[in-house]
């Protein structure tokens, strides 16, 4: 077959090769194989030296032309399969936007956290400061600096949980240590006032626990806020105007309230604190047992006993301290009916607050 037949069956059969192509890859093999360094057309173009020179003119035109009408083939179909395949990608990764937006679940404080903000906001309004202190304490700031003498009830294996040794120290009796998990707040206190100086105003939200088992009305962990203000000149009137202001804020301005004598052994004279009832305003129903009153916490005058423990001049200075239940508020102030449920993590119930 003359040359120039046999380009023009090369023009013919690349053109056909080009236009079933099914992707550009394919259509890049279709190139390589023609007008690659070791394509087809390229040999015939290496090869011109041997065609003799009448021919060569008429040779090198239609080598030319197959040149020419394979690259515009090459760049159409490469500019059709890009357009195909770009929108073969765009429909699969398209969005219906038309499709119900899916909700997301937006968390919440859990209130028991809301109240103890609650009440830092009231405290810290009155230029206290939130203080904290370790869970794991040792007897000496939960009970014995708290002035409770060594027999006191509160420290009866039956409320606190006691961590076991485990460090081999056989001079420790039956593995129990001196380490427990505090049963109250109270013993921020201690820690404050050793590591601050007068004029003192702090509050100390937190955990505690006691080995209660847990029932519509108690938790083995739950949670105080302890109050602790020491000053020159401070004086029982400055305890009753401050927990009369916290419990009117927490509970509402219509809100009464009354101090009964009590008996705690960090403070003298101790009283307990009642509001008035919120569902029959004092004149008695069943939520107040028909007193018209609802404890909500305990409080009284730092005994001088306690300032020995920490070295602070009771000559000069005055103070009182407090303690306020933080389930109990909420089971007062939002009607928790079953302290338990505050544990759940039942959100129908959660969310409500
Ligand atoms: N710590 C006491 C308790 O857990 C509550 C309390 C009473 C704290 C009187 C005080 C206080 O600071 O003065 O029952």
């Amino acid at each position: 077959m003359a040359l120039v037949d046999e380009l023009s069956q090369l023009k013919d059969e690349t053109l056909a090769a080009i236009a079933a192509a099914g992707d550009t890859s394919a259509l890049e093999q279709v190139r390589v194989g023609v007008l690659g360094k070791k394509g087809t057309l390229t040999g015939y173009l290496r090869s011109m030296g041997q065609v003799p020179k009448e021919e060569r003119a008429a040779v090198g035109k239609a080598v030319n032309e197959v040149r020419v009408a394979v690259e515009q083939a090459l760049e159409a179909g490469k500019a059709s399969l890009e357009q195909a395949e770009l929108s073969a990608r765009m429909s699969a990764a398209a969005v219906d936007v038309t499709l119900p937006g899916r909700a997301q679940q937006i968390g919440s404080r859990h209130l028991i956290t809301s109240i103890i903000e609650e009440v830092s906001e009231i405290f810290l309004g009155m230029g206290y400061s939130v203080v904290t202190g370790p869970e794991a304490e040792t007897d000496y700031y939960n009970f014995e600096a708290l002035n409770a003498p060594a027999d006191h009830p509160s420290r009866g294996m039956q409320d606190t949980f006691y961590l076991v040794d485990r460090s081999g120290d056989i001079s420790r009796v039956r593995g129990e240590s001196d380490v427990l998990l505090r049963s109250q707040t109270s013993g921020v206190q201690v820690h404050t006032m050793e590591d601050r100086k007068p004029p003192i105003y702090v509050i100390a939200p937190g955990k505690v626990y006691r080995r209660d088992v847990a029932d519509p009305s108690h938790l083995p962990q739950f949670h105080q806020i302890e109050g602790l203000v020491v000053d020159e000149g401070i004086t029982f009137g400055d305890l009753k105007g401050t927990l009369d202001y916290l419990c009117k804020q927490i509970f509402g301005e219509d809100r009464r309230t009354r101090f009964r004598a009590h008996y705690f052994p960090f403070t003298e004279p101790s009283a307990e604190v009642d509001v008035s009832c919120g569902i029959c305003h004092g004149e008695g129903c069943r939520f107040c047992k028909h007193t018209g009153w609802i404890e909500v916490l305990g409080c009284g005058m730092v005994d001088p006993n306690v300032y020995g423990f920490v070295g602070i001049d009771p000559e000069k200075y005055s103070g009182f301290a407090f303690g306020i239940g933080v389930e109990r508020i909420a089971a007062l102030k939002y009607n928790v009916p079953d302290l338990r449920m505050l544990l759940d993590g039942d959100m129908r119930f959660l969310r409500q607050f």
